[in-house]
């Protein structure tokens, strides 16, 4: 099949199997309590930090107010060490009542009234991973319509402390009554994450038609050995992943960890440029109050979001591994548009890597290049030129490439629907 082939036969499979409840079109973006904030559950020590509504209460007016929201990022997401270690006496889930004094239902208000969505954790199994009360299969029902009257947008349904046949049952039957609910409550899948990620274990096209996301691989952690580890295991694997991705379905290589303590600048670069390539949902795990700049522009960049955002949903590809260690990652985006990303294994210097777009499968013609990171367009390509692009050890080149024909010459669609509605800054 050629390049155009691929890309339409891809975009055909994305538009038949989502989950049938209209959420997530584009990859979710938001913030995530985990990675960064854990099971930190001591209030009385470390106030500013612990899992209680107050930290979700700030991260909501951070999202509201530092210009996340506009960009994309609006979901607030709740992870483990949320509830009571009992539940009450109705046999429903309920918060621990000392770090969120004023129940869920407060805080999904607080949430919404700052235009954002609230996300909550949940537990197929008798405990949570870090052993607080699990919803087995006969609480399923009780559970999702809790989180429904609570007012909550997101469910992450992890799967500590279940079995295999347990996980068939219970991640299908959460589907189910999450959406007899009759409340639009997306859906992360833990599913696959516990089964090796991989088939005959894992079915996508049935994870497809019951969950909007779902994590593959283990957890990421705050280093570039993590990031590393996850991405090659994704691009390892990419002819399985890359088609049970789509509008409403996406894999979940986990958090970004820009922000925090274990990436460097070009590492921080690198992780925002390959979850884009991956059509990865975004939700960043970091502490938004005192985020350096250096990280905020990078969370922030509009190219690599509209990127991640395309409305096609088609993930994207390792195109090439070098021995020079550089590596070339492709996705197909709207309006025949492209991104592509120059990334660099080495440890030494920064890398001069020759090549044209004509030896990365471009069709023949004349290219206009956005180099998303400095912020620059370039003069047109041909896919014939040779060029050269530097690039900095475990850092990335991205660049976001429009073909040089008026937008009338090449698909239907309305300007207005591609890129997550965002505005471009740079000319189309
Ligand atoms: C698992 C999940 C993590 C996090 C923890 C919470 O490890 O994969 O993302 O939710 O449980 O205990």
């Amino acid at each position: 099949m050629g390049l155009p082939v691929v890309i339409f036969a891809l975009a055909l499979t994305t538009v038949a199997m989502a989950l049938d409840n209209g959420l997530m079109r584009t990859p979710p973006m938001g913030w995530l309590a985990w990675e960064r904030y854990r099971c930190d559950i001591d209030c009385d020590n470390d106030p500013k930090n612990c899992i209680s509504e107050t930290l979700f209460r700030d991260m909501a007016d951070r999202l509201a107010e530092d210009g996340w929201r506009e960009l994309g990022y609006t979901y607030v997401n709740i992870d483990d060490c949320w509830s009571s270690k009992k539940r009450d006496g109705k046999g429903r889930l309920q918060p621990d009542p000392k770090r969120f004094p004023g129940g869920i239902p407060e805080l999904a208000r607080y949430v919404h009234d700052r235009g954002l969505l609230l996300g909550i954790y949940g537990d197929l199994g008798t405990f949570t991973c870090m052993g607080y009360p699990g919803t087995t299969l006969d609480n399923i029902e009780t559970d999702a319509q809790t989180f429904a009257d609570w007012g909550i947008d997101m469910l992450k349904f992890d799967g500590c402390y279940s079995n295999a046949t347990e996980q068939e049952k219970g991640y299908p039957l959460m589907s189910k009554a999450l959406n007899a609910t009759g409340r639009p409550i997306g859906y992360s899948c833990s599913w696959p994450a516990y089964q090796g990620g991989l088939p005959p274990k894992v079915n996508y096209t049935q994870l497809g038609e019951i969950c909007n996301l779902w994590r593959n691989y283990g957890d990421i952690q705050d280093s570039w050995d993590s990031v590393l580890n996850i991405v090659d295991w994704f691009f390892n694997h990419q002819d399985i992943l890359q088609t049970t991705a789509g509008p409403g379905r996406w894999n979940d290589p986990d958090m970004l960890v820009i922000g925090d303590f274990g990436l460097s600048l070009d590492q921080s670069r690198s992780q925002m440029a390959l979850w884009a390539i991956m059509a990865a949902p975004l939700f960043m795990s970091n502490d938004l109050r005192t985020l350096n700049s250096e990280a905020r522009t990078i969370l922030q960049n509009k190219a690599v979001i509209a990127i991640n955002q395309d409305k096609m949903g088609v993930q994207g590809r390792r195109l090439l591994k070098e021995k020079s260690e550089i590596e070339v990652f492709w996705r197909p985006l709207s309006n025949s548009d492209s991104a592509l990303v120059f990334f660099s294994r080495r440890s030494d210097m920064p890398y001069r890597y020759t090549t044209s777009l004509g030896k990365l499968n471009y069709k023949a013609g004349s290219y206009k290049v956005y180099d998303v990171f400095s912020e620059k367009l370039m003069p047109g390509l041909s896919d014939t030129t040779d060029f050269t692009v530097s690039i900095n050890p475990s850092g990335v080149v991205m660049w976001y490439i429009s073909p040089l024909v008026p937008l009338s010459f090449r698909q239907n669609y309305r300007v207005s629907s591609l890129h997550g509605g965002l505005e471009l800054p740079f000319p189309l």
